[in-house]
Protein backbone atom coordinates (compact mmCIF):
# COMPACT_ATOMS: atom_id res chain seq x y z
CA UNK A 1 0.00 0.00 0.00
CA UNK A 2 3.00 2.37 0.29
CA UNK A 3 3.27 3.21 -3.24
CA UNK A 4 -0.21 4.36 -3.51
CA UNK A 5 0.12 6.42 -0.68
CA UNK A 6 3.38 7.61 -1.87
CA UNK A 7 1.58 8.50 -5.05
CA UNK A 8 -1.01 10.43 -2.41
CA UNK A 9 2.09 12.45 -1.28
CA UNK A 10 2.83 13.39 -4.26
CA UNK A 11 -0.74 14.74 -5.70
CA UNK A 12 -1.03 18.12 -6.02
CA UNK A 13 -4.61 18.13 -4.92
CA UNK A 14 -6.65 16.15 -3.12
CA UNK A 15 -9.08 13.51 -5.24
CA UNK A 16 -11.35 15.30 -7.77
CA UNK A 17 -13.69 15.16 -10.66
CA UNK A 18 -11.55 17.73 -11.83
CA UNK A 19 -10.87 18.95 -15.89
CA UNK A 20 -11.69 15.11 -17.47
CA UNK A 21 -14.52 13.44 -17.16
CA UNK A 22 -16.90 11.32 -16.29
CA UNK A 23 -15.45 10.26 -13.03
CA UNK A 24 -16.27 6.72 -11.38
CA UNK A 25 -18.25 7.47 -7.95
CA UNK A 26 -20.13 5.39 -5.31
CA UNK A 27 -21.77 7.52 -2.93
CA UNK A 28 -22.27 5.88 0.66
CA UNK A 29 -25.02 7.77 2.36
CA UNK A 30 -27.40 7.90 5.34
CA UNK A 31 -30.18 10.52 4.26
CA UNK A 32 -30.17 12.15 6.35
CA UNK A 33 -31.29 15.92 5.19
CA UNK A 34 -28.05 17.21 4.04
CA UNK A 35 -27.15 13.71 2.40
CA UNK A 36 -30.08 14.24 0.28
CA UNK A 37 -29.47 17.54 -1.01
CA UNK A 38 -25.65 16.16 -1.59
CA UNK A 39 -27.55 13.12 -3.61
CA UNK A 40 -30.21 15.65 -5.92
CA UNK A 41 -26.34 17.56 -6.42
CA UNK A 42 -24.58 14.36 -7.37
CA UNK A 43 -27.33 13.27 -9.78
CA UNK A 44 -27.55 16.60 -11.41
CA UNK A 45 -23.45 16.44 -12.06
CA UNK A 46 -22.17 15.59 -15.69
CA UNK A 47 -18.95 15.07 -14.44
CA UNK A 48 -19.98 11.95 -11.95
CA UNK A 49 -20.63 8.24 -12.98
CA UNK A 50 -22.38 7.65 -10.75
CA UNK A 51 -21.89 3.58 -10.15
CA UNK A 52 -23.67 2.98 -7.24
CA UNK A 53 -25.21 4.31 -4.02
CA UNK A 54 -25.00 2.25 -1.14
CA UNK A 55 -27.38 3.42 1.93
CA UNK A 56 -26.10 2.76 5.59
CA UNK A 57 -27.59 3.49 8.86
CA UNK A 58 -27.13 6.26 10.46
CA UNK A 59 -29.12 9.43 10.86
CA UNK A 60 -31.67 7.17 10.74
CA UNK A 61 -31.98 2.99 10.84
CA UNK A 62 -31.50 1.33 7.28
CA UNK A 63 -35.22 1.08 7.18
CA UNK A 64 -35.58 4.76 7.10
CA UNK A 65 -32.31 5.54 4.89
CA UNK A 66 -32.32 2.73 2.01
CA UNK A 67 -36.23 4.21 1.21
CA UNK A 68 -35.00 7.86 1.57
CA UNK A 69 -32.40 7.18 -1.09
CA UNK A 70 -34.49 5.34 -3.18
CA UNK A 71 -36.89 8.23 -2.93
CA UNK A 72 -33.86 10.54 -4.28
CA UNK A 73 -33.06 8.53 -7.02
CA UNK A 74 -36.46 8.71 -8.48
CA UNK A 75 -37.22 12.35 -7.83
CA UNK A 76 -33.76 12.81 -9.62
CA UNK A 77 -35.21 10.47 -12.40
CA UNK A 78 -32.32 8.65 -12.46
CA UNK A 79 -33.43 4.81 -12.37
CA UNK A 80 -30.09 4.04 -13.99
CA UNK A 81 -28.59 4.53 -10.74
CA UNK A 82 -28.13 1.11 -8.79
CA UNK A 83 -28.98 1.37 -4.81
CA UNK A 84 -27.15 -1.91 -2.96
CA UNK A 85 -28.69 -2.53 0.57
CA UNK A 86 -26.00 -1.54 3.46
CA UNK A 87 -25.38 -1.91 6.65
CA UNK A 88 -27.66 -1.52 9.29
CA UNK A 89 -25.38 -1.23 12.74
CA UNK A 90 -21.73 -0.49 13.08
CA UNK A 91 -18.97 -2.59 12.90
CA UNK A 92 -18.98 -3.37 16.99
CA UNK A 93 -21.33 -0.87 18.29
CA UNK A 94 -24.78 -0.54 19.12
CA UNK A 95 -26.12 2.27 16.11
CA UNK A 96 -26.49 5.67 17.40
CA UNK A 97 -28.63 7.95 15.17
CA UNK A 98 -28.95 11.36 14.80
CA UNK A 99 -33.10 12.02 14.66
CA UNK A 100 -33.07 15.11 17.09
CA UNK A 101 -31.38 16.81 13.52
CA UNK A 102 -32.97 14.81 10.71
CA UNK A 103 -36.40 14.31 11.91
CA UNK A 104 -38.07 10.85 12.45
CA UNK A 105 -38.37 9.94 8.87
CA UNK A 106 -34.48 11.68 8.02
CA UNK A 107 -36.22 14.13 5.58
CA UNK A 108 -36.73 16.59 8.59
CA UNK A 109 -40.01 15.55 8.25
CA UNK A 110 -40.92 15.96 4.61
CA UNK A 111 -43.19 13.37 3.71
CA UNK A 112 -43.12 11.71 0.21
CA UNK A 113 -45.10 8.65 -1.48
CA UNK A 114 -43.03 5.43 -1.07
CA UNK A 115 -40.75 4.92 -3.54
CA UNK A 116 -41.21 2.72 -6.33
CA UNK A 117 -37.89 1.72 -7.15
CA UNK A 118 -35.99 -1.35 -5.51
CA UNK A 119 -32.98 -1.82 -4.44
CA UNK A 120 -30.46 -4.68 -6.55
CA UNK A 121 -29.83 -8.07 -4.91
CA UNK A 122 -26.33 -7.65 -3.95
CA UNK A 123 -25.11 -6.14 -0.34
CA UNK A 124 -23.39 -2.97 -0.44
CA UNK A 125 -19.82 -4.38 0.76
CA UNK A 126 -20.00 -6.88 -2.33
CA UNK A 127 -21.58 -4.11 -4.46
CA UNK A 128 -18.43 -1.98 -3.84
CA UNK A 129 -16.07 -5.00 -3.98
CA UNK A 130 -17.32 -5.83 -7.59
CA UNK A 131 -17.48 -2.36 -9.14
CA UNK A 132 -13.94 -1.37 -7.61
CA UNK A 133 -12.39 -4.72 -8.95
CA UNK A 134 -13.73 -3.59 -12.39
CA UNK A 135 -12.41 -0.62 -12.62
CA UNK A 136 -9.39 -0.83 -10.82
CA UNK A 137 -7.46 2.92 -9.72
CA UNK A 138 -11.01 4.62 -10.89
CA UNK A 139 -13.06 4.66 -8.34
CA UNK A 140 -13.91 7.29 -5.91
CA UNK A 141 -15.85 6.20 -2.74
CA UNK A 142 -17.76 9.37 -1.61
CA UNK A 143 -18.99 8.30 2.06
CA UNK A 144 -21.29 10.73 3.66
CA UNK A 145 -22.22 8.75 6.62
CA UNK A 146 -20.56 6.38 8.87
CA UNK A 147 -17.93 4.19 6.66
CA UNK A 148 -19.25 1.07 7.92
CA UNK A 149 -19.47 -0.29 4.40
CA UNK A 150 -16.48 0.25 3.34
CA UNK A 151 -14.72 -1.10 6.01
CA UNK A 152 -16.70 -4.29 5.43
CA UNK A 153 -15.76 -4.40 1.75
CA UNK A 154 -12.12 -3.75 2.71
CA UNK A 155 -12.18 -5.92 5.29
CA UNK A 156 -13.48 -8.95 2.83
CA UNK A 157 -11.17 -8.15 0.31
CA UNK A 158 -7.02 -7.46 1.62
CA UNK A 159 -6.59 -6.25 -2.25
CA UNK A 160 -9.35 -4.04 -2.27
CA UNK A 161 -7.48 -0.61 -1.00
CA UNK A 162 -5.04 -0.64 -3.12
CA UNK A 163 -7.57 -0.53 -6.25
CA UNK A 164 -9.39 2.11 -4.87
CA UNK A 165 -8.32 5.70 -6.30
CA UNK A 166 -9.53 7.38 -3.01
CA UNK A 167 -12.41 8.18 -1.04
CA UNK A 168 -13.67 11.27 -0.22
CA UNK A 169 -15.55 11.59 3.20
CA UNK A 170 -17.53 13.79 4.79
CA UNK A 171 -16.73 13.06 8.40
CA UNK A 172 -14.18 14.03 11.47
CA UNK A 173 -13.08 17.23 12.82
CA UNK A 174 -10.24 18.96 13.75
CA UNK A 175 -11.95 21.59 15.59
CA UNK A 176 -13.82 19.67 18.36
CA UNK A 177 -17.29 17.27 17.53
CA UNK A 178 -21.08 17.63 16.94
CA UNK A 179 -22.08 14.56 19.19
CA UNK A 180 -19.73 15.10 21.87
CA UNK A 181 -16.74 17.86 22.37
CA UNK A 182 -14.38 14.99 20.64
CA UNK A 183 -16.46 13.50 17.65
CA UNK A 184 -17.75 14.35 14.63
CA UNK A 185 -21.49 12.50 13.73
CA UNK A 186 -20.39 10.02 11.20
CA UNK A 187 -16.57 9.13 13.07
CA UNK A 188 -18.80 8.61 16.21
CA UNK A 189 -21.37 6.45 15.01
CA UNK A 190 -18.63 4.05 13.62
CA UNK A 191 -15.15 4.92 14.45
CA UNK A 192 -13.54 1.08 14.46
CA UNK A 193 -14.52 1.71 10.84
CA UNK A 194 -13.21 4.84 10.08
CA UNK A 195 -9.68 3.85 11.85
CA UNK A 196 -9.72 1.11 9.11
CA UNK A 197 -9.94 3.74 6.41
CA UNK A 198 -7.38 6.42 7.51
CA UNK A 199 -5.01 3.27 8.02
CA UNK A 200 -6.01 1.78 4.46
CA UNK A 201 -3.65 3.58 2.52
CA UNK A 202 -6.22 4.78 0.56
CA UNK A 203 -5.79 8.25 -0.14
CA UNK A 204 -8.23 9.98 1.75
CA UNK A 205 -9.64 13.53 1.59
CA UNK A 206 -11.42 14.55 4.25
CA UNK A 207 -14.16 17.59 5.22
CA UNK A 208 -15.05 17.44 7.94
CA UNK A 209 -16.95 20.15 10.62
CA UNK A 210 -13.91 22.62 10.28
CA UNK A 211 -15.23 23.59 7.17
CA UNK A 212 -18.94 22.84 7.21
CA UNK A 213 -19.88 24.43 10.37
CA UNK A 214 -19.67 27.30 7.61
CA UNK A 215 -22.74 25.88 5.45
CA UNK A 216 -25.90 26.84 6.90
CA UNK A 217 -28.63 27.00 4.78
CA UNK A 218 -30.92 29.74 4.99
CA UNK A 219 -34.63 31.07 3.90
CA UNK A 220 -33.32 32.98 0.53
CA UNK A 221 -31.63 29.68 -0.81
CA UNK A 222 -34.88 27.63 -0.51
CA UNK A 223 -37.25 30.86 -2.01
CA UNK A 224 -34.63 30.25 -4.93
CA UNK A 225 -35.43 26.65 -5.02
CA UNK A 226 -39.24 26.77 -4.45
CA UNK A 227 -39.64 29.39 -7.83
CA UNK A 228 -37.28 27.11 -9.90
CA UNK A 229 -39.77 24.95 -9.77
CA UNK A 230 -38.84 21.64 -10.80
CA UNK A 231 -39.58 17.87 -9.55
CA UNK A 232 -35.53 18.03 -7.61
CA UNK A 233 -35.59 21.72 -6.42
CA UNK A 234 -39.29 21.30 -4.93
CA UNK A 235 -37.77 18.44 -3.44
CA UNK A 236 -35.46 19.66 -1.81
CA UNK A 237 -37.25 22.67 -0.74
CA UNK A 238 -39.72 21.18 0.97
CA UNK A 239 -37.26 18.80 2.91
CA UNK A 240 -35.34 21.96 3.73
CA UNK A 241 -38.66 23.67 5.06
CA UNK A 242 -39.12 21.11 7.02
CA UNK A 243 -35.58 20.97 8.50
CA UNK A 244 -35.51 24.31 9.04
CA UNK A 245 -38.74 24.65 11.20
CA UNK A 246 -37.53 21.41 13.15
CA UNK A 247 -34.60 23.56 14.13
CA UNK A 248 -36.50 26.71 14.64
CA UNK A 249 -38.42 24.35 16.49
CA UNK A 250 -35.29 23.30 18.81
CA UNK A 251 -34.32 26.81 19.36
CA UNK A 252 -31.53 26.98 16.32
CA UNK A 253 -31.92 30.00 14.73
CA UNK A 254 -29.92 29.09 11.86
CA UNK A 255 -30.58 26.77 9.08
CA UNK A 256 -29.48 23.12 9.00
CA UNK A 257 -25.65 22.63 7.61
CA UNK A 258 -25.07 21.35 4.20
CA UNK A 259 -21.90 18.83 5.34
CA UNK A 260 -22.40 16.15 2.96
CA UNK A 261 -23.87 18.54 -0.14
CA UNK A 262 -19.84 20.42 0.74
CA UNK A 263 -18.44 17.17 1.02
CA UNK A 264 -19.69 16.43 -2.60
CA UNK A 265 -19.24 19.07 -4.01
CA UNK A 266 -15.61 19.30 -2.65
CA UNK A 267 -14.77 16.38 -5.59
CA UNK A 268 -16.45 18.42 -8.25
CA UNK A 269 -14.47 21.61 -7.46
CA UNK A 270 -11.88 21.38 -5.06
CA UNK A 271 -11.19 24.71 -4.75
CA UNK A 272 -13.76 25.43 -3.08
CA UNK A 273 -11.84 25.04 -0.22
CA UNK A 274 -8.51 25.23 1.07
CA UNK A 275 -6.38 21.89 2.15
CA UNK A 276 -3.83 20.90 4.48
CA UNK A 277 -1.89 17.74 4.49
CA UNK A 278 -2.17 15.55 7.79
CA UNK A 279 -1.44 12.23 9.34
CA UNK A 280 -4.94 11.38 10.32
CA UNK A 281 -5.82 8.62 13.13
CA UNK A 282 -8.94 7.79 14.98
CA UNK A 283 -9.89 7.01 19.19
CA UNK A 284 -11.55 4.24 19.40
CA UNK A 285 -11.07 3.62 23.00
CA UNK A 286 -11.67 6.18 24.84
CA UNK A 287 -14.76 6.17 26.92
CA UNK A 288 -15.27 9.98 26.70
CA UNK A 289 -13.21 10.60 23.33
CA UNK A 290 -13.82 7.63 20.89
CA UNK A 291 -14.82 9.22 17.59
CA UNK A 292 -12.21 11.70 17.78
CA UNK A 293 -10.22 12.52 14.79
CA UNK A 294 -6.97 13.35 15.33
CA UNK A 295 -4.73 15.41 12.97
CA UNK A 296 -0.74 15.51 13.50
CA UNK A 297 1.24 17.35 11.33
CA UNK A 298 5.57 17.40 11.86
CA UNK A 299 6.48 17.92 15.15
CA UNK A 300 9.81 17.65 16.64
CA UNK A 301 7.99 15.08 19.46
CA UNK A 302 6.73 12.48 17.59
CA UNK A 303 4.56 12.04 19.54
CA UNK A 304 1.23 10.02 18.30
CA UNK A 305 -0.14 7.95 21.64
CA UNK A 306 -0.35 8.69 25.21
CA UNK A 307 1.91 8.63 28.00
CA UNK A 308 2.92 4.96 29.05
CA UNK A 309 1.09 3.57 32.00
CA UNK A 310 2.74 2.23 34.99
CA UNK A 311 1.29 -0.95 34.65
CA UNK A 312 1.58 -0.84 30.93
CA UNK A 313 4.25 -2.42 28.78
CA UNK A 314 4.49 -0.84 25.66
CA UNK A 315 5.38 2.43 25.39
CA UNK A 316 3.30 5.17 23.11
CA UNK A 317 4.29 4.98 19.81
CA UNK A 318 7.19 6.99 19.25
CA UNK A 319 7.74 8.02 15.41
CA UNK A 320 10.88 8.42 13.90
CA UNK A 321 10.24 8.25 10.87
CA UNK A 322 9.25 11.31 8.58
CA UNK A 323 6.03 12.79 8.40
CA UNK A 324 4.10 10.91 5.81
CA UNK A 325 0.49 12.45 5.40
CA UNK A 326 -2.37 9.67 5.15
CA UNK A 327 -4.99 12.49 4.39
CA UNK A 328 -6.01 16.13 2.71
CA UNK A 329 -7.87 17.81 5.22
CA UNK A 330 -9.97 21.00 4.37
CA UNK A 331 -9.24 23.86 6.74
CA UNK A 332 -11.35 26.46 5.02
CA UNK A 333 -13.96 27.08 2.20
CA UNK A 334 -15.29 29.83 0.38
CA UNK A 335 -19.26 29.39 1.61
CA UNK A 336 -21.02 32.05 -1.07
CA UNK A 337 -19.14 29.76 -4.08
CA UNK A 338 -20.27 26.61 -2.49
CA UNK A 339 -24.13 27.68 -2.29
CA UNK A 340 -23.80 29.32 -5.98
CA UNK A 341 -22.90 25.59 -7.59
CA UNK A 342 -25.42 23.83 -4.91
CA UNK A 343 -28.59 25.94 -5.12
CA UNK A 344 -27.16 26.89 -9.16
CA UNK A 345 -27.38 23.32 -9.93
CA UNK A 346 -30.51 21.85 -7.92
CA UNK A 347 -32.29 25.10 -9.39
CA UNK A 348 -31.14 24.62 -12.85
CA UNK A 349 -33.44 23.43 -15.34
CA UNK A 350 -33.68 19.57 -16.17
O1 LIG B 1 -21.78 15.37 11.36
C1 LIG B 1 -22.48 15.58 10.16
C2 LIG B 1 -22.73 14.28 9.48
O2 LIG B 1 -23.57 13.48 10.29
C3 LIG B 1 -23.49 14.44 8.15
O3 LIG B 1 -23.11 13.40 7.28
C4 LIG B 1 -24.93 14.28 8.55
O4 LIG B 1 -25.74 13.76 7.50
C5 LIG B 1 -24.80 13.26 9.64
O5 LIG B 1 -24.77 11.98 9.03
CA1 LIG C 1 -24.82 11.95 6.28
Amino acid sequence: LGGSRLAFAQAARPQSAGAAGPHRVIIDTDPGVDDAFALLLAMRSPELKIEGITPVAGNVPLELTLPNALRMVEIANRPDIPVAVGARAPLMRRLVTATYAHGENGLGGAVFPEPKLKPIAESAAVFIRRIVRKYPGEVTVITLGPQTNLATALASDPELAGMIKGVTMMGGSLSGGNVTPAAEFNVYVDPEASRMVFQSGIPVTMVGLDVTRKTALTDAHVKILETAGTAVSLAAAKIARNDIDLNRRQGNSSGPNMHDSLALASFLDPSLLTWKDYYVDVETQGELTAGETLGYRPSESGLRGSAPTLAGTKTSVMLRDKFTPNAKVAVDVNSARFFDLLIGRLAGKA
